[in-house]
C-alpha cells in the first residue's frame, strides 16, 4: 500500500472545501473536476467533514458496481432517503435487500410488462385527448402536465383502479416532498427531522398523508378477491422460493412508496427533456414523427408490440436520457478498503458516481453537449464502454423499472408526436437543475400545435 499514490484532491475553498460548490453548481463543478482530473480517473473532494472520491470513468464505475459491488453499500444520502421510502428497494442493503429484490423482480419481467403496456398506451391515449382540448395559442407547461401522466400512469399500473381524487393530493404531496427532501440530501448543514423548522413540518405532513394512503389500499386489497393485473397484485401474490413466505404490510408499503416515488417523477422529468429536444430539433421531431405514423399505419391506437418497434424513438429517449440523465448523482460507501484502479480506497469512504459526468466525457461522446440520436444506433454504440451510459445505473442495483420506463416514454413520445407538432416558445437554451432529479431550472414550455389533416 506504501507505493501506491494518494487519490488525487481537488482542495476547493481552503475552509470549506468544495461544500459550497456542490451546493450551488453541482453540475459546473463535476465538469471541472472531469476536465481538470479525468485523466488521473479518480479524485477526491472535501463535503462538510467527509471527503469523498468521484469516480471520473467508466472503468472504475463498472467495478464499484458490478465487479466489485459486495464491498460498496448504500452511501449516506440514502439514509436521509430511507427516512420517507422506509426499507423499501432503493434504500437497503446486503441480505435483506436481496431478498426484497428476488421478491420483487418477477413484477418486471418483459411478459409482466406487456400487461401493463397497454394501461400505458391508454393514459398516453387519454392524456393527448386532455392536451387537444387546451387552447393552442397559449405555451403548455410540459413539465406540469408530464407529472400528471406519469403520475397516472405509476398508480394505474401499481393500484389498478387508480386513487380517484386523491391522486392530486398525493401528487401534491410527492412533488413537496421531492423538494424538500433533495434539499435535505443535498445539504450537509441540515438539522434532524425533530427540530421544528418549517421544511421538517411540512416533510411530516407530506410523509404522512403518502403513508396513509397507500396503507388504506394494501388493507382494501388484502381483503378483496378479484384478480388485478397490477403491480400491487404481483407484490402481493411474490413467494419466496427458500420459505415461501411473502411480503408483510410495512413491507409492502415501502416497496410501494418506492416503486410510486422513482417510477414517475424521474420519467416525468426525463420526458420533458425530451419534449423540450424534439420542439428545438425539428428535423429530428419529423422522422420521429414519419416512425411513429409508418409504425401506427391505419390503427389509432399503439399496441404494446409497437412500443418495443420503433427504434428511432428509442434512440431519442436514450440520447435525452444521456443529456439529462434524471439520476444524476449515486452515492455508495466502501464497507472495507480497496484497490480503486492504481489507487488505495479507504474503509468507509463515500463514493459518488456521476451520470451526468460519465454521458458527458468528450473520451466516450465526442461533442458531448451535442443532441444526436444516431449515436444510438447499433453500428455506432458497439465499440463504446458499457458504463459510458448509465441512466438506470449498473450491476445487481440496476433500476427494477428500466425496461418499464423506456416502454412508457416511447409509448408518450409516440402518441404526443402523431397528435401534435411541439414548438419551442424561446430560442434560449433550457439549464439544469439538478434537485434528486435533473429538472429544468424553469418550467418546460412548449407550444402544442394540430398537425394539418
Ligand atoms: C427515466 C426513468 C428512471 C430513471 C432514470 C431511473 C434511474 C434509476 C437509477 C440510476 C437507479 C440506481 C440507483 C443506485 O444504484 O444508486 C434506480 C433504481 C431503482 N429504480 Fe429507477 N429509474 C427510472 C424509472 C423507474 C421506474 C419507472 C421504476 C418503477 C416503476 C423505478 C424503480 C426503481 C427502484 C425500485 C430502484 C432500486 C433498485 C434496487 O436497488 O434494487 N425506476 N433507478
Amino acid at each position: 500500500m506504501a507505493d501506491q499514490p494518494p487519490i488525487p484532491f481537488h482542495r476547493g475553498h481552503f475552509l470549506f472545501g468544495s461544500t459550497f460548490s456542490l451546493l450551488r453548481d453541482s453540475l459546473g463543478l463535476l465538469r471541472q473536476l472531469q476536465q481538470q482530473y479525468g485523466d488521473q480517473r479518480v479524485v477526491r473532494i472535501k463535503v462538510g467533514r467527509r471527503m469523498i472520491t468521484v469516480l471520473l470513468k467508466p472503468e472504475e464505475t463498472k467495478y464499484v458496481l458490478q465487479e466489485n459491488n459486495r464491498n460498496y453499500g448504500r452511501g449516506r444520502s440514502y439514509k436521509i432517503l430511507r427516512e420517507f421510502l422506509g426499507d423499501g428497494l432503493l434504500t437497503t442493503d446486503g441480505d435483506y435487500w436481496r431478498r426484497q429484490r428476488r421478491l420483487a423482480q418477477p413484477a418486471f419481467h418483459r411478459q409482466k410488462l406487456a400487461l401493463l403496456a397497454d394501461t400505458m398506451i391508454d393514459e398516453a391515449v387519454s392524456w393527448t385527448s386532455q392536451l387537444q382540448r387546451l387552447d393552442k395559442t397559449q405555451p403548455v407547461d410540459m413539465s406540469a402536465a408530464l407529472m400528471e401522466a406519469t403520475l397516472r400512469i405509476v398508480t394505474k399500473t401499481l393500484f389498478g383502479s387508480g386513487l380517484g381524487d386523491q391522486t392530486t393530493r398525493l401528487s401534491q404531496a410527492l412533488n413537496d416532498l421531492n423538494h424538500i427532501i433533495s434539499q435535505t440530501v443535498l445539504n450537509p448543514l441540515r438539522l434532524p427531522n425533530w427540530v421544528p423548522t418549517p421544511a421538517n413540518k411540512s416533510y411530516i405532513n407530506a410523509s404522512g398523508l403518502v403513508t396513509d394512503l397507500i396503507t388504506g389500499i394494501i388493507r382494501e386489497r388484502r381483503q378483496s378477491t378479484g384478480k388485478h393485473d397490477d403491480l400491487l397484485d404481483m407484490l402481493l401474490r411474490a413467494t419466496d422460493e427458500e420459505t415461501g413466505e411473502g411480503m408483510t404490510d410495512a413491507q409492502l408499503l415501502s416497496e410501494l412508496v418506492t416503486l410510486f416515488t422513482a417510477g414517475h417523477e424521474t420519467t416525468a422529468a426525463s420526458m420533458s427533456w425530451t419534449l423540450y429536444l424534439m420542439a428545438t430539433h425539428p428535423d429530428v421531431q419529423a422522422r420521429a414523427r414519419a416512425e411513429a405514423l409508418r409504425t401506427l399505419g391505419t390503427r389509432t391506437r399503439f399496441s404494446a408490440d409497437d412500443l418495443r418497434a420503433m427504434p428511432y424513438l428509442t434512440q431519442i429517449v436514450n440520447e435525452s436520457l444521456r443529456l439529462y440523465p434524471p439520476a444524476w448523482a449515486m452515492s455508495r460507501l466502501s464497507l472495507g478498503p480497496d484497490q480503486l484502479g492504481a489507487y488505495h480506497l479507504n474503509a468507509d469512504e463515500g463514493v459518488l458516481i456521476s451520470p451526468y459526468l460519465l454521458h458527458h466525457d468528450p473520451a466516450s461522446w465526442p461533442n458531448p453537449d451535442q443532441f444526436d440520436p444516431n449515436r444510438f444506433a447499433p453500428d455506432r454504440s458497439a465499440d463504446r464502454h458499457s458504463y459510458a451510459f448509465l441512466p438506470f445505473g449498473g450491476g445487481p442495483r440496476l433500476c427494477i423499472g428500466n425496461q418499464f420506463a423506456l416502454m412508457e416514454m416511447v409509448a408518450l413520445l409516440g402518441q404526443l408526436l402523431v397528435t401534435f407538432e411541439l414548438q419551442p416558445i424561446t430560442s434560449e437554451p433550457m439549464l439544469p437543475r439538478p434537485l434528486i432529479t435533473l429538472r429544468s431550472k424553469q418550467p418546460i414550455r412548449l407550444y402544442l400545435r394540430d398537425w394539418p389533416v
